[in-house]
């Protein structure tokens, strides 16, 4: 077999987004847009990437070069990743990989944690490198943190298992080589989440660093809230598994609250928030790092389509997205 197809979901923040980066617990669902990718093995050396969706066609470069020079942005992940496999496997033909994604890069949606999580599934299938979940796991994150520097991996853990996590950051043991992944996987039935793209794209990394300055700025501060979101969290848990979504909404409220005294939400966030509540929503937050991509809200049955409304008025976009989708699949 020299060719395959694997596809892995996109995620959701639903609770603990940047304490987690800071080995706290957050909560992640994976939800049904996914990405694709066909992963084939070639004679030429070389690697070739086609991903039209980030502006990526036709690009080749010899596997002797890969993870040197200039890479393209919407060739990075995939690129590393290959170079991340292939750095300890013996194979020396060439490899050939086109993704294709059921969403935009822009909503947040973990599109190069997916594609990384893609690449490594299938190129180590192809070479029979049998990687169990959590190598396919420490392969990813190694990929996504060097490109991105700090961390959790939260989005890494929901493309590959799936469903809706309670994740911990893996913590790194001595000599760098295998992750433990922190959390558990509990399957939590589907959430009726309202998701909604705020129309601008975050910047993920700066809002971490803005963090992180505030952390060494304001540690006791800092630390005061990351303490409460972990409390938060656990009763979001539980919350969830109960799919108690009053107690769920009103814990976003207050996650939403915390992320605001972080200096991570915007006015339009707020605003598009403020609108569901007003509405009748349980809650709502900002999902991810802040700064733009999508808020999250609950709402009762009965006046879900009059919050929809809402934030449609405060210039938020409906997303049509479920939760808990499967883990990463090879489809062909
Ligand atoms: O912006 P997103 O959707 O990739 O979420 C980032 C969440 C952070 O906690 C801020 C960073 C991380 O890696 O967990």
């Amino acid at each position: 077999m020299s060719q395959i197809s694997v596809s892995a979901p996109g995620k959701l923040m639903l609770f603990g987004e940047h304490s987690v980066v800071y080995g706290h617990p957050c909560i992640v669902t994976a939800i049904n847009q996914r990405m694709q990718a066909v992963v084939e093995l070639i004679d030429d050396p070389f690697l070739e990437i086609d991903a039209n969706d980030v502006g990526v066609t036709g690009y080749k470069k010899p596997i002797k070069e890969i993870g040197r020079g200039e890479i393209p942005k919407g060739a990075r992940f995939v690129e590393i990743a290959v170079k991340n496999i292939l750095k300890n496997c013996p194979y020396t033909g060439g490899v050939k990989i086109t993704t294709h994604s059921e969403f935009s890069s822009l909503f947040g949606f973990g599109s190069s944690s997916a594609s990384t999580i893609c690449v490594i599934k299938g190129l180590s299938e192809l070479l029979d490198m049998k990687l169990d979940n959590m190598e396919l796991f420490d392969l990813a994150y190694k990929t996504v943190s060097e490109i991105q520097g700090t961390i959790s991996g939260f989005d890494v853990a929901a493309g590959i298992y799936g469903g809706t996590l309670y994740f911990i950051k893996p913590v790194h043991p001595r000599g760098g080589r295998t992750v433990l992944l922190g959390g558990v996987q509990e399957e939590i039935n589907s959430i009726p989440l309202i998701v909604v793209y705020s129309g601008i794209k975050a910047d993920t990394p700066t809002l971490v660093r803005h963090v992180a300055k505030l952390k060494q700025e304001k540690p006791e501060f800092v630390h005061t809230i990351f303490n409460t979101i972990t409390k938060l969290v656990e009763k979001a848990k539980t919350a969830l598994l109960e799919k108690d979504w009053k107690t769920a909404g009103e814990l976003m409220n207050t996650n939403q609250e915390y992320l605001q005294s972080l200096g991570v939400s915007t006015e339009k966030l707020d605003s598009m928030i403020n609108a569901a509540c007003r509405a009748g929503a349980y809650g709502a937050k900002l999902s991810g790092a802040g700064g733009g991509d999508c808020i999250i809200a609950l709402a009762p049955d009965e006046n879900r389509e009059e919050v929809k409304k809402a934030i449609q008025t405060a210039g938020g976009i409906i997303m049509n997205v479920n939760t808990n989708a499967p883990g990463v699949q090879i489809t062909k």
